[in-house]
């Protein structure tokens, strides 16, 4: 009997410990324009979700003038890399708020992330409440739609499968044509894998649709000089905050 209790014990603290450790690895951090970020820890390096001069205010300069640039179009889908907080599904949503025909995939291997947004959209308990509330007002406030609003959009959307969530993006899905590529995973250092441009470049060629932006923080040369070739018009734009160049590109028109 003891041996059991023990056992029952040991279960518990082993539970509590992964619990805290599993919350440690992310941290809620809030922007300088007082947008919420996340910051992720991993055992040698840490990633903020966003610039920490602004999560909001990032996202509109990066994408929500990317969604500006195609949404004349009739339908439009749109590709989001890296749910995250939902800052760039929040900006399409605004941003396209009388248009009638889109759709949105967004792709988030962090099931935690993905369960915190579905939660707050349903109104039950999210470990990202106060969070939620916070972007959800931003973006209530900075467009003039009621935030109750926005949510039964997103809501709906989901609903009628014109927004699908699905989880970890790599390069081997199935093609679709995007009129908008929010492409915004974490950095090489902390993601290697998605800003390899021999893998990135002939995904972009069977994913772009004949019109097609690709928005990202980042600038390389090599993602450059593919975007080109592969009849992209670059566009030079300064990056956001401190960084000194990002990646605006788009075809088709
Ligand atoms: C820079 S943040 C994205 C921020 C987000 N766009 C927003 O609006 O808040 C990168 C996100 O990509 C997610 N991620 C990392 N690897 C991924 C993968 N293979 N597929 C999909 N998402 C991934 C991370 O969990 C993180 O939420």
């Amino acid at each position: 009997m003891m041996g059991f209790v023990h056992f029952c014990f040991a279960i518990a603290g082993f539970s509590a410990i992964w619990l805290l450790v599993s919350y440690l690895k992310k941290q809620v951090i809030e922007t300088e324009d007082g947008s919420p970020s996340l910051l992720f820890h991993s055992q040698e390096d840490q990633q903020l979700m966003h610039s920490y001069k602004g999560a909001f205010s990032e996202t509109e300069y990066i994408y929500g003038m990317a969604i500006e640039e195609v949404k004349d179009l009739e339908t439009l889908h749109i590709l989001s890399v890296g749910l995250g907080f939902a800052y760039s599904e929040l900006s399409a949503v605004c941003h396209l708020w009388e248009h009638k025909d889109y759709q949105i995939t967004s792709y988030e291997s962090e099931k935690d992330l993905v369960e915190a947004l579905l939660a707050y959209l349903n109104q039950q308990p999210s470990i990202y409440q106060d969070q939620y509330e916070k972007i959800f007002s931003i973006y209530s406030e900075h467009f003039k739609i009621p935030l109750e609003k926005i949510r039964q959009r997103l809501k709906d959307l989901l609903a009628s499968g014109r927004w699908k969530i699905l989880g970890a993006f790599s390069f081997q899905t199935s093609p679709n044509p995007y009129n908008a590529i929010l492409f915004d995973p974490f950095c090489a250092r902390f993601h290697q894998q998605a800003w390899q441009m021999s893998q990135l470049l002939p995904w972009l060629e069977n994913n772009a649709a004949r019109i097609c932006i690709f928005s990202t923080y980042a600038a390389k040369g090599e993602l450059k000089r593919g975007l080109k070739n592969l009849g992209f018009r670059y566009e030079k734009r300064p990056g956001f905050a401190y960084k000194r160049e990002s990646t605006f590109a788009i075809k088709g028109r």
